[in-house]
C-alpha cells in the first residue's frame, strides 16, 4: 500500500511538472482536444528516464513512463509493434556496448568494474518500420548521463543520429499532427530538425514523467518553462576555453559562459538562455522604473493575450558600461513568474535588485567595483528578447567590497569580445543618477578568533579526530562506501563518528541528492544498524557489469543475505524533477515546495543532513551532471538553492549540504582534474551562486569539489573555504570534502587531498571517512602539520552542528 505522504508528496508535484518544460516550437496544432490514437516512437517512450545516473538517482516506488502516462490519461498507443522492436534492438546494444567496454578496459589494463561504471550506451542506428495509425505522432527522445562521466559532442549523444533525424522529419511529413519530445536533462543539437513545428523539452521530472507528458499534449497543463542554459547547435557551440582536459582545464573564456558569451559577440544562439513559449501569448509592458539609494525597482505588466491559461516569466538583465573592466553585455538581475492567467487577464510584476551585487571583480585592487558610466536596464522574457527600460548613470566610480586575492595567476589572461558590445538605447528610456554615497563599502572582517566548545576541550586529538572524519569500523576493513555507509539508515551516502557515543555524541547521517532524497527503498535492521534488503548501490552503477560481477560489487557495498526471521521495511523516496528542469521553472515557491517534500521525507527517514542542492554552474553544455545542476547564470543557480534549503531547513533537524564548492564543471578525471580559471571569473561566476545561496538561506552545510582550482584542491583550500566562504560571504555551517575514495593515486599528476591537510585549512569533516584519514590526522597531529587549535575549532563546528540538528529532531519527536 502507498503511505499517505507518497501520495500527498505527488500530487503536490504534478501540477508544477509542466511549469518545468519548455515549448520551444509550437504551430498551433497542440494541445489536443481529447485523448486519441497517438503514434509514440522514439528511445523516451518506453525507456523514460527520469533522472540521470549515478548518485543522484532516487529511489522512487513507481515512475510512470511516456508510455504509461498516455495510456493512463486515456490515449491509444498505436505503436506497440515499433515499440517492441525497439527493445529489442536496444538489449542488443548493451550486449555489444558491454563487450566493446571489457575489450577496452582488458587493452587499457583497468578494471572492467572501475572503467564501466557510470559510462552510457549511445543510441543505437537501426531502421524499422513507423505506420502506427493515428493522426498524431509523438518521438520522445531521451538522453542519460550522469557521475563520472562527460558527455560526448557526437552522433547519439549531444548530436542526433541519422537514423533519430531521419525517423523525426519522416514523422513530420507523415501524421497531421506530429510534437519532437525531449526527455534528456540538457541539450541536444536540435539544429537539423528546424523543420518541425513543435517541440517541446520534456525534462526528465521524477516519477509522473509520463503523466506530465500527457497533462501538457491534452492543455491540461500550458508549459510554461524558460530555458535555464542556452541550447545551441554544434558548430555554435563556444570553443574559447577548453574542456574535459584530463589534468589541467583553462577557463580561458573567463566571465563569458553561455548567455553572457552570445549576448556579447552579438549573435542569438539556436535556443538563447531564459527563451520558452506558451500555448498562449503574452504582452509584457515597461511600467515604471524606480532607484531608491542603490535599490533598482521595474514593474512589468503581462497580459495574456491568447485564448488558455498560462504563466509568464519576466526577465531583467544589465548591461554594464566597458570600462577599465570588459563586461559582458547581459547579466541576469532578477525575474518573477506570474500567477496563472487567465485570457486577457493582466498581471504587474514587481523586480527589483541591488546594484551593488552587479559590480565586476578588479583583480588589481582585489575588490568588487561599481566603474563609472551608463548601466543600462533591459526587460524581457529572453536572454536575447528584452528591450531596453532604464539607464542608470554613475558619475565615478564606487569600491563595493574591499577583499583579499586568494586564488592566484592561472597562467593565461581571459578571453575578451574584440569589440565591445555597447549597450543599445532604444526610445525614450527614464535615466537615473546613483547617488556614489548610498553605497557604502563593504570590508570583510577576517581571521576572527573564533571559539572552542567546553565539550571538545577535554577531548584527546584521536577523539577529535573522530569527530572529523567519517564513520569508518576500526580494524574493519573495507568499508562500503556507496551502499550501505551509514548504519542508521540503509542506502544513506554516509554519517559522522559513532566512536564517542560514550561520551554522548551521537551520529548524523547524510543522504544524497538532489532529486529526492537517496535512500534504499527496502531493508531490514538487526542489533548492528539498517540494512539494505535490495539493490545496495545504484542501479545505473551495476547495469553494464555480468551478473557475477554485479553481485561482488553489492556484496562490497554492503549487500547480505537477508535474515529468514527479518522484517523488511520500506522507505520510497519521492523523485523530484532534476536541478535543470527545477530551474526551468523560474518559479521559486515551487523549488521551496520541493525543499519541503525533502525535508518532510528526511524527517522520515531519520536522515539529518541532505548533500543538495547541487549548484555548480553549466560551463560547458557537455558536463555528464549539469542536470543535477541548475544553470549556466549564478543568479538563477544561486536564487534556486537558496529557495530548496529554505524549504528543507523549516523542518526540524533537517539541513542541506550545497556542492560542490566550487568550479567543478566537468567529470573526467574528475579526482585529479584543476579548475584553472581567473580570480575574476571565479567570483563573478563561479561562486557567485554559493554566495547568494548563504545569504539568503544560510545552509547547515557545504561540500568541496573533488577538482583543483589553479592547482590546489578546493578542500585544502584555506583561501576558498576561511576567507572567501566564511569572512566574506558568513557562512557559519561545516565544511565537508566529497566522498574521497581513492581518487588519484601518487604518481599522477594531482594526487589526492589529504585529510590533515584538510583540516589544517579549515575543511571541517572529511568524507566519507576511513581508518587510514584518521590515522592521517592522528600522524598530523603528531608531526605538528596540523595544529591542536586547527582541530579543535573543526570539531567544534561538527558538534556544533549536530547538537543543534539532533536536539531540534529529538524535540520534534518528543511532540
Ligand atoms: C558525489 C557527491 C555525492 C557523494 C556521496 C560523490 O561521488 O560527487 O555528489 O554526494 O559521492 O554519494
Amino acid at each position: 500500500m502507498t503511505p499517505d505522504y507518497e501520495k500527498e508528496h505527488l500530487a503536490r508535484l504534478r501540477p508544477h511538472l509542466a511549469e518545468c518544460a519548455v515549448l520551444l516550437k509550437s504551430d498551433g496544432s497542440f494541445p489536443l482536444e481529447e485523448p486519441c490514437e497517438i503514434a509514440a516512437y522514439g528511445s523516451g517512450v518506453r525507456c523514460t528516464v527520469k533522472g540521470g545516473t549515478g548518485s543522484g538517482e532516487v529511489n522512487s516506488r513507481q515512475f510512470v513512463t511516456v508510455e504509461e502516462g498516455l495510456k493512463k490519461a486515456g490515449f491509444t498507443v498505436t505503436s506497440s509493434e515499433w515499440l517492441d522492436g525497439y527493445d529489442i534492438i536496444r538489449a542488443e546494444a548493451k550486449k555489444a556496448f558491454i563487450r566493446r567496454l571489457q575489450a577496452e578496459a582488458k587493452a587499457a589494463k583497468v578494471n572492467y568494474i572501475f572503467y564501466s561504471m557510470g559510462k552510457v550506451i549511445p543510441e543505437p542506428e537501426y531502421s524499422l518500420p513507423m505506420k502506427a495509425a493515428g493522426e498524431t505522432a509523438i518521438y520522445v527522445l531521451s538522453r542519460i548521463s550522469g557521475e563520472g562521466n562527460d558527455r560526448t559532442p557526437e552522433q547519439g549523444d549531444f548530436r542526433l543520429t541519422a537514423g533519430e533525424k531521419r525517423d523525426i522529419l519522416f514523422l513530420n511529413r507523415r501524421y497531421k499532427r506530429f510534437m519532437l519530445v525531449l526527455n534528456t536533462g540538457g541539450p541536444v543539437d536540435l539544429s537539423e530538425v528546424q523543420e518541425i513545428g513543435n517541440i517541446l523539452v520534456l525534462s526528465q521530472l521524477g516519477v509522473e514523467t509520463g503523466s506530465a507528458l500527457a497533462d501538457i499534449l491534452l492543455g491540461l497543463e500550458n508549459p510554461s518553462g524558460k530555458l535555464a542554459a542556452t541550447w545551441c547547435s554544434t558548430e555554435e557551440i563556444p570553443s574559447i576555453g577548453e574542456f574535459a582536459e584530463p589534468e589541467d582545464t583553462r577557463y580561458r573564456e573567463g566571465v563569458y559562459v553561455g548567455y553572457r558569451y552570445f549576448c556579447s559577440i552579438g549573435a542569438r544562439p539556436l535556443y538563447p538562455f531564459g527563451f520558452g513559449l506558451s500555448y498562449t501569448e503574452f504582452d509584457l509592458k515597461n511600467e515604471n522604473v524606480t532607484l531608491t539609494g542603490s535599490i533598482v525597482t521595474a514593474s512589468v505588466t503581462v497580459t495574456n493575450k491568447g485564448d488558455r491559461p498560462g504563466k509568464e516569466v519576466v526577465q531583467l538583465y544589465l548591461g554594464a558600461p566597458q570600462g577599465r573592466l570588459d563586461k559582458p553585455a547581459r547579466s541576469l538581475a532578477a525575474f518573477a513568474k506570474t500567477k496563472e492567467l487567465l485570457p486577457g487577464e493582466s498581471q504587474t510584476l514587481k523586480l527589483s535588485f541591488d546594484m551593488r551585487g552587479q559590480a565586476s571583480y578588479d583583480e588589481g585592487a582585489a575588490a568588487y567595483v561599481l566603474e563609472a558610466g551608463d548601466y543600462v536596464l533591459y526587460a524581457g522574457n529572453s536572454s536575447a528578447d528584452t528591450c531596453a527600460a532604464a539607464c542608470i548613470r554613475l558619475g565615478r566610480e564606487v569600491p563595493v567590497r574591499q577583499v583579499r586575492n586568494a586564488f592566484g595567476n592561472p597562467g593565461f589572461e581571459d578571453w575578451k569580445p574584440e569589440t565591445a558590445h555597447a549597450p543599445t538605447l532604444s526610445g525614450d528610456i527614464p535615466q537615473f543618477m546613483l547617488d556614489p554615497a548610498s553605497i557604502v563599502e563593504e570590508k570583510p572582517a577576517y581571521d576572527t578568533a573564533e571559539e572552542i566548545d567546553d565539550a571538545v576541550k577535554p577531548l584527546k586529538d584521536e577523539e577529535l579526530a573522530y569527530l572529523t572524519v567519517g564513520r569508518f569500523v576500526k580494524n574493519g576493513g573495507m568499508f562500503s562506501v556507496i551502499g550501505n555507509a551509514s548504519s542508521h539508515v540503509a542506502g544513506a551516502a554516509g554519517e559522522t563518528t559513532s566512536m564517542l557515543l560514550h561520551c554522548g555524541i551521537e551520529p548524523v547521517v547524510m543522504a544524497d541528492g538532489p532529486a529526492g532524497v537517496r535512500v534504499s527503498p527496502t531493508y531490514y535492521e538487526d542489533k548492528k544498524g539498517a540494512h539494505s534488503a535490495g539493490a545496495a548501490i545504484p542501479e545505473t552503477f551495476t547495469t553494464l557489469l555480468p551478473p557475477a560481477k554485479k553481485l561482488l560489487v553489492e556484496l562490497l557495498a554492503g549487500k547480505r543475505p537477508i535474515p529468514r526471521r527479518a522484517e523488511v521495511k520500506t522507505h520510497y523516496a519521492t523523485a523530484l524533477p532534476v536541478g535543470t528542469a527545477l530551474a526551468q521553472s523560474w518559479n521559486l515557491d515551487f523549488a521551496r515546495e520541493c525543499g519541503d517534500i525533502v525535508g518532510d521525507e528526511m524527517e522520515r527517514f531519520g536522515v539529518h543532513l541532505w548533500l543538495a542542492p547541487a549548484l555548480n554552474i553549466h560551463r560547458s553544455l557537455l558536463c555528464g551532471r549539469n542536470f543535477e545542476y541548475f544553470s549556466e547564470d549564478p543568479l538563477l543557480s544561486g536564487l534556486f538553492a537558496a529557495a530548496v534549503t529554505n524549504g528543507v531547513q523549516e523542518h526540524p533537524g533537517c539541513g542541506v549540504t550545497i556542492k560542490h564548492f566550487a568550479a567543478n564543471n566537468q567529470e573526467t578525471n574528475r579526482y585529479g582534474n584543476s579548475s584553472n580559471v581567473s580570480e575574476r571569473a571565479l567570483r563573478e561566476i563561479y561562486l557567485r551562486g554559493f554566495e547568494i545561496c548563504v545569504r539568503e538561506s544560510q545552509p547547515r552545510a557545504l561540500m568541496t569539489s573533488y577538482n583543483l582550482i589553479n592547482g590546489v584542491h578546493t578542500s585544502e583550500r584555506r583561501d576558498l573555504t576561511q576567507d572567501v566562504l566564511r569572512s566574506e560571504f558568513g557562512f557559519n555551517g561545516i565544511v565537508m570534502t566529497d566522498w574521497v575514495v581513492g581518487g588519484s593515486g601518487p604518481e599522477a599528476k594531482y594526487p589526492g587531498p589529504q585529510a590533515h591537510r584538510v583540516i589544517a585549512a579549515g575543511g571541517d569533516l572529511f568524507m566519507p571517512g576511513s581508518q587510514a584519514d584518521y590515522e592521517n590526522i592522528v600522524k598530523g597531529r603528531k608531526e605538528e602539520t596540523l595544529s591542536r587549535r586547527q582541530l579543535e575549532i573543526s570539531a567544534t563546528r561538527v558538534l556544533r552542528m549536530a547538537a543543534c540538528l539532533l536536539e531540534e529532531r529529538h524535540v520534534r519527536e518528543k511532540r
